[in-house]
């Protein structure tokens, strides 16, 4: 029997106490027994988000919190800022074209993060700006951006921060109440370990005010009905209910192991991965600076097709990682860091890139790659 090790940046491993939930019989959702669990997962967010602040549940992919967080905020002719500089920056502009919002798009280098004086600038010129959508880890590049800085910035201002945290949260810190970050939109299938199916959004008081001037153009999407919701312990429309009850015992584990170790944890991963693709000659998409924690983007060799080598891993060896997007197509590979994983899942992802590097033509010494992870995780 072929094994499944998901190293991908979504959806992540799920560990086997919250499959164990996963299979339980399904319960309906307006009872007192869902309720103590819905109320017991928004508890548990807040602790994950890192705030106090109202957390919403919506039945959705990741995406959908992104866009309740476009719509439920702004209305047609309102002017934000986005920031690009990979495929999930670009969706934020996407989105906000959708209801009509005219966007100023701030494009950042590919493997680059946003400069938090481009966007003091753009706020100090363009005083009517409402929000400003940026990406906490942009999963097609590997980069993390510098939320607390930005954080700063925007909070002297009138407008929003808005963060897509759909990567990251849970994997990378991000303090939503001391960095002032006014809105979150993430998903159940990274860092919660979860299936996909589950998305939540966080709101401070400043983003609650301008929801409640929205003219919101969504139905399913609009957060004044969560909001409303929430305040009865209940969902607006049927919830994804065995997911939000497997968020109980996901929160729980997060918080048997306790954030800040998770974080340590991850990097530790990543720190190994980093070691091994540069032990196997293999550089680095992302620039030092802000380079991620949730995942690690590779450049392929030129000589070997990036496509190729994803496929030969997944389809002989049963490892799944990521491919490039878009211009990056055939030439990183993408290793998540994120989810149910430790040191010996990083060591069989790392053995198996060798393995296939090895029988794709690129020369190297076989071992190194493993080698070096295994001096990082030994120090
Ligand atoms: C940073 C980021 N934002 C948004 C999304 C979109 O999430 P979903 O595919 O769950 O809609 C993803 C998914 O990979 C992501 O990594």
């Amino acid at each position: 029997m072929k094994r499944n090790l998901l190293l991908t940046p979504g959806p992540t491993q799920v560990p086997p106490s919250i499959c164990e939930v996963l299979g339980k019989p399904i319960i309906h959702h307006r009872t007192p027994q869902f309720q103590d669990y819905l109320k017991e997962a928004v508890e548990g967010l807040k602790y994950v988000f890192q705030t106090k602040n109202d957390v919403y549940v919506i039945a959705s992919s990741g995406t959908g919190a992104m866009e309740a967080s476009v719509c439920s905020f702004l209305s047609p002719g309102d002017k934000a800022i986005t920031v690009e500089g990979g495929k999930f920056g670009e969706r934020w502009t996407e989105l906000c074209e959708a209801y009509g919002i005219e966007t100023t798009v701030v494009d950042v280098e590919w493997g680059h993060s946003v400069d938090p004086v481009v966007i003091k600038k753009l706020l100090d010129e363009n005083k009517d700006i409402k929000a400003v959508y940026v990406t906490l880890t942009e999963t097609s590049t590997g980069v993390t951006a510098d939320i607390e800085a930005l954080g700063k910035v925007i909070k002297e201002t009138d407008a929003i921060l808005v963060v897509d945290a759909v990567s990251g949260l849970g994997v990378t810190d991000l303090q939503v109440d001391n960095w002032s970050v006014d809105a979150v939109a993430s998903g159940s299938h990274k860092g919660l370990m979860l299936p996909p199916g589950v998305a939540f959004v966080s709101v401070s008081d400043k983003a609650a005010a301008l929801m409640e001037s929205s003219k919101c153009s969504s139905y399913y999407f609009d957060l004044k009905k969560y909001k409303k919701a929430a305040e009865k312990t209940d969902t607006p429309f049927t919830p994804a209910i065995g997911i939000v009850i497997a968020l109980t015992e996901s929160l729980r584990l997060i918080k048997e192991d306790g954030i800040e170790n998770l974080f340590k944890h991850y990097e530790r991963l990543a720190k190994a991965t980093r070691a091994a693709a540069k032990a196997l000659g293999l550089s680095l998409f992302a620039d030092d600076s802000c380079i991620s924690n949730a995942l690690t983007a590779i450049n392929v060799p030129d000589s070997v097709d990036g496509g190729k080598l994803v496929k030969l891993m997944r389809d002989t060896y049963g490892i799944t990682m990521a491919g490039g997007q878009a211009q990056l197509k055939g030439k990183i590979v993408r290793i998540a860091h994120m989810g149910c994983l430790d040191e010996y899942d990083m060591l069989t992802g790392i053995a198996c890139l060798e393995k296939a590097l090895n029988e794709s033509g690129y020369d190297f010494t076989l071992g190194s790659g493993v080698a070096s992870a295994q001096a990082v995780f030994n120090s």
